[in-house]
C-alpha cells in the first residue's frame, strides 16, 4: 500500500505550525492526496484511540484530541507507513531522532504534534474513518 494517515494534532494546529509540519511531509517525498481541517468531538476521538481504551493515558489523550482543531492528512509515497514512522519519529519526543517532526515540534509525548498510523491495515481503517473514497485523490476524487 502505498497511502497512509497522518494527523497533524491540536497542540501543532493551535501554535501555529500545521503548514510547518506539512512542508516537512511534502519536503519528505510524499504527496498530499487528501486534507481537510476537522474538530473531532468525543465519541469520534474515542472510537479513533479504541485500541488505546485500557491504557492509563486514554481519557487524556481523548480531552487532548477534542481540545481543538486537528488537520488529518492522507499521504502517499513509497512504503508509506513506514516511511512516515521515519520521518515523524518516537511517541517522546525528547526520544525522537534530531530533525523528525515530533523532535522539531512536539511538546510532549501526549502533544506530540502529529499521528500516523501503524500499519497498512490501520492505514486503510483509518483513511475510512476520515475520508470517503472519492475525497482521495486518485479514487475518483
Ligand atoms: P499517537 O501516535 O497518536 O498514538 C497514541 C497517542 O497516545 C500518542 O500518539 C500520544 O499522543 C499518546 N500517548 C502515547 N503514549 C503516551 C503516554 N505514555 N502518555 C501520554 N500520552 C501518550
Amino acid at each position: 500500500m502505498r497511502t497512509t494517515l497522518a494527523i497533524i494534532k491540536p497542540d501543532a494546529v493551535q501554535s501555529g505550525k500545521a503548514g510547518k509540519v506539512l512542508a516537512h511531509l511534502e519536503q519528505s517525498g510524499f504527496t498530499v492526496r487528501a486534507l481537510r481541517m476537522t474538530r473531532l468531538d468525543e465519541a469520534a476521538a474515542a472510537a479513533f484511540y479504541e485500541v488505546h481504551r485500557e491504557r492509563p493515558f486514554y481519557a487524556s489523550l481523548v480531552k487532548f484530541m477534542t481540545s481543538g482543531p486537528a488537520i488529518p492528512v492522507v499521504l502517499e509515497a513509497d512504503g508509506a507507513v513506514r516511511r512516515l514512522r521515519e520521518v515523524i519519529g518516537a511517541t517522546d519526543p525528547a526520544e525522537a531522532a534530531p530533525g523528525t517532526v515530533r523532535k522539531l515540534y512536539a511538546e510532549s509525548k501526549e502533544r506530540n504534534a502529529i499521528h500516523a498510523s501503524d500499519s497498512d491495515e490501520n492505514a486503510a481503517r483509518e483513511i475510512a474513518f476520515f475520508f470517503a473514497r472519492r475525497e482521495v485523490l486518485g479514487n475518483g476524487g
